[in-house]
Parts: structure tokens; sequence; C-alpha cells
């Protein structure tokens, strides 16, 4: 049984790569829906059924517990198919599947608290957010507020502000020059340092594609802002959740297969340099 890993398309290299070095003896298989990506200026019901119709095609690929590598699907899909439709996929492919998303694991990183804990709320205390959390993301999570209100949930002392950076997934998906991204990433930058009055404390690159460029996003940023890397924290939760459920922990060959919606065939240039080396899509 294989580890799915879904994007709309290839931001999620940088959460599979992490990934496939944690559990190199399992077998991996990468779904891009590059035939409907960016998904970051979708509707939500949209955005729901294509993460669905990904999901599927994960399962009969072999897939029995899905990452869904795209902050985009998991805030707005991922709860709608836990509840109403993962059971059903359980039934009719009779084995144990599951979709995780990967918000979680980034909230229990930007708070440093598991997600179970609950902030004992005094009725009347004023607290003063003493740090400040940027969230580069698109604009369909940045509208869902998933950022916002989890964190609020659990740390009153840590205000977020987040920055949709409409086109920017769509710009790194179809390999932009450097110089096109570093004004853009600059742009946002200073966009939400006007917002919040200084820069934050700390970024959450909040979109998986953002990965591919975290070196033009930390150059703009100042130093002391620390940045949140989504691949080690999912990677992380990944492994507590195999120690929880080992029904999903099986062993593999070290399979990797690489399936996209769109034209199959070698990826951009700036995924080759992030990858290592040149990478190929087989049609999903
Ligand atoms: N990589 C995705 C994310 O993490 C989606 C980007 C997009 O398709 O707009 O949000």
């Amino acid at each position: 049984m294989a580890i799915g890993v879904f994007d709309s398309g290839v931001g999620g290299l940088t959460v599979h790569r992490e990934l496939t070095r944690r559990f190199p003896e399992r077998d991996f298989v990468y779904l891009a829906d590059q035939a409907n990506a960016p998904y970051g200026g979708r509707g939500g019901e949209e955005i729901v059924e294509l993460t669905r119709a990904g999901c599927e095609r994960l399962f009969e690929a072999g897939a029995n517990v899905i990452v869904l590598a795209c902050n985009t699907a998991s805030a707005i899909a991922l709860r709608r198919l836990q509840q109403t439709w993962v059971p059903e996929a359980r039934a009719r492919h009779g084995r144990p599947v599951n979709v995780l998303g990967i918000i979680v694991p980034t909230i229990e990183a930007a708070t440093g608290l598991p997600w179970t804990y609950e902030a004992e709320r005094n009725e009347g205390e004023k607290v003063e957010a003493i740090a400040v959390n940027g969230v580069f993301c698109t604009a369909a999570t940045a509208m869902s507020r998933v950022y916002e209100i989890e964190i609020d949930k659990r740390r009153e002392d840590l205000a977020v502000f987040s920055e949709p950076c409409p086109g920017l997934a769509g710009l790194i998906e179809l390999g932009a020059p450097q110089e096109e991204l570093e004004v853009v990433v600059r742009d946002h930058v200073d966009a939400l340092r006007r917002r919040i009055g200084r820069h934050p404390d700390k970024a959450i690159l909040g979109c998986t594609h953002y990965e591919i460029v975290a070196d033009i996003f930390a150059a703009a940023l100042p130093p002391e802002t620390a940045i949140i890397h989504q691949p080690a924290a999912v990677a992380d939760a990944l492994e507590r959740y195999f120690e929880r459920h080992p029904e999903y922990a099986l062993g593999g060959s070290g399979r990797r297969d690489f399936l996209t919606t769109g034209a199959p065939g070698p990826q951009s240039d700036r995924v080759s340099q992030f990858w290592g080396a040149p990478l190929s899509f087989q049609s999903a």
C-alpha cells in the first residue's frame, strides 16, 4: 500500500520530498491535478469536488493514506471529505483508507502546541498579542481564515495576518523566471509589512508552491523573521500518525510514481532545480 500525495500541481513535491526522506522504504504515488491548477481562485464546491476526484484516483492507484499537500484543498475540502466521503470510500475499497491535511501540523508547529490543546480563557482578561505570524497563501486559503481561527483558539498571544498572493502559485507552476518571482514575492512581503506596521516575527509559507521559492521569501524577509516550513512539520505529524495507526504503516519497496491529470512529460526547469534532477509526470 502506498502513501498518496495530492496537490493541484508541483507544490506538493516539497512535502513529498520530505516524506520520502522520512519513509524511504514506503511506496509513494504523487498526483498533480494540473488540468485544473491553480485551485487558489476557485470556488469552495469546485475545490471539494476536484479534491475528492484526486483522492479517488489515488486510492485506485493503491494509496491507503493520502496527504493533501495543498493548503487550499486542506482548508476548503478536507473536513467535508472526512465527514461525508471517506467512510463511504473505506467501505467501497474494503480496506482502511484515510485523507490527512497539512494545516493541522503547520498550526502545531506555529503554536508549539498539540492540536488537541484547549486554551483556558478567562472572561474579561485582555491579552495583548506579543508576536505576529504572517501567512503567505492563496486567496481561497486566506478567505477561509483557517490560520487566524485555529491559531487564535490556542494562542491568544499570537496575532495572525494572512497575505493572499493570487497568481503566485500559477507563476511557480509554469516555471516563471527568477526576476519575475522576486518582484511578486517582494511586493507581497511589503504589502504584509505595511498592514502589520512591521515585519512578522514568523512567516508561514502557507501554500506548498511557495516552498519551491523559499529562498526568494527568505531573501525578501528580514533575517529576524523565522520561516515555518510545512514539509518538516507534515513529516513529523505523519510519523506520529503511523505510531497511532499501525494499520497504515505497511511496508513497501520504495516505488515512486508521479501522475498528472494534465499533459504528461517533464516539469519546468525550476522544478528540476528544486528536485535536483529532471522530473517527469505520467498521465493519470
Ligand atoms: N499548492 C497549493 C496550496 O498549498 C495550491 C495552489 C493553487 O493551486 O492555487 O495551497
